[in-house]
């Protein structure tokens, strides 16, 4: 039979709430495959609010991406259902897969079928604290949208695609952003910062499991003084400083000034996990000295770890001191924090 051009997808569409009809809708029947960058993050200072009434803590922290990612690639094609490839056993193939969920979520708002293949490739560590499996389904929705926009001339709102990343997890808006990124809420509400020149910085992957829920409750436990609110309160003045000195234009700096990056973490920021996720793995608090002894200017844990990194003056210094740590023994590799145009610059590797 000659094509017609007219294959049908099938597409959800009903007036009433809870009701779906299946009405057919004409489109190209040619399949996509977009691959792009998934980069991860790490938090500069991150300090934890109160508990709040749905279970979660008020947050106050700074993202960054960074270089060091993971490759997905999405292809959608005539068909129905989503599979997962990965060549990594510890990431998961079924529908508890983050990138599953997400891309679930998008055709359901978007009122598609498709057949949907989402390869990982990983290069991150499976470990936490860099967001690699928030940042792979971030990857995955804007990948999946760019082969559905080709096909069908769809893709979803502004509001939609914040809703669905906060859905699935707290710290997926970050990736819709990139750069230097405010967080706030539970972590999911997300302001752009200005875009600061990129720093040198060292991630360290200890081989330690950190569950973030038991480290939040943790922290409820065991802290009482100084209470929550105050540790927010000193983070969020320490932040405003800082901004208001770099980019108020108040004329009180003279010379050249370092980068801006290392200005904010020299004016006291931390992170509130180190104090309940440290003493139960020491080896952690091991890693952070060990960076400051290899030269990092600022050295933390990143979320609730177990990454940690190091920030370094030049990239020279990072790489040295990446391969005295793994002489030492730890997993480190030398990278750059990555502007929020670098992120967006790098983000597409192909699309066919
Ligand atoms: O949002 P996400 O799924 O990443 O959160 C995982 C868990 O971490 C939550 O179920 C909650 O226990 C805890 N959490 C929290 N406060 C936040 C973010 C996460 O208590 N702001």
């Amino acid at each position: 039979m000659p094509d017609t051009g007219t294959k049908r997808a099938w597409v959800h569409a009903s007036s009433r709430p809870g009701i779906v009809n299946l009405r057919p809708k004409p489109y190209n029947r040619q399949s996509m495959a977009v691959t792009v960058r998934s980069f991860a993050k790490i938090n500069l200072g991150l300090s934890i609010g109160p508990r709040r009434e749905d279970g979660f803590h008020e947050l106050l922290t700074v993202y960054q991406t960074i270089g060091l990612h993971d490759l997905i690639t999405v292809t959608a094609k005539r068909g129905s259902g989503i599979e997962i490839r990965c060549a990594d056993p510890r990431v998961p193939q079924d529908n508890s897969n983050t990138c599953y969920r997400i891309a679930e979520k998008a055709l359901h708002t978007l009122k598609i079928e498709r057949r949907i293949v989402i390869e990982i490739e990983k290069r991150l560590p499976v470990q936490g604290g860099l967001g690699g499996a928030s940042a792979n389904a971030i990857a995955t929705l804007l990948a999946l949208e760019l082969a559905l926009d080709k096909v069908l001339k769809t893709k979803l709102s502004a509001l939609d695609r914040c809703r669905i990343a906060a859905d699935i997890g707290s710290d997926l808006p970050l990736f819709l952003v990139g750069g230097t990124v405010l967080g706030v809420g539970r972590g999911e509400q997300v302001y752009p910062l200005q875009d600061l020149p990129a720093a040198a910085c060292v991630v360290v992957t200890p081989e330690v499991g950190v569950s973030t829920p038991k480290a939040f409750a943790e922290w409820d436990r065991k802290l009482t003084v100084p209470t929550p609110s105050d540790t927010m309160i000193e983070l969020g003045r320490r932040l405003s400083a800082w901004l208001s000195e770099s980019y108020s234009g108040a004329p009180f700096r003279r010379g050249r000034r370092e980068n801006p990056l290392l200005e904010l973490v020299r004016a006291g920021i931390k992170n509130d996990f180190e104090q309940v996720v440290f003493p139960e793995y020491p080896e952690l608090s091991a890693v952070k000295r060990a960076l400051e002894r290899a030269g990092a200017r600022y050295a933390s844990l990143s979320g609730s770890g177990s990454a940690l990194y190091g920030l370094f003056a030049s990239k020279q210094e990072a790489s040295k001191a990446a391969v005295k740590l793994r002489k030492q023994g730890w997993m480190a590799q030398a990278t750059t924090t990555l502007t929020r145009q670098a992120c967006w610059t790098k983000f597409l590797v192909s699309s066919f």
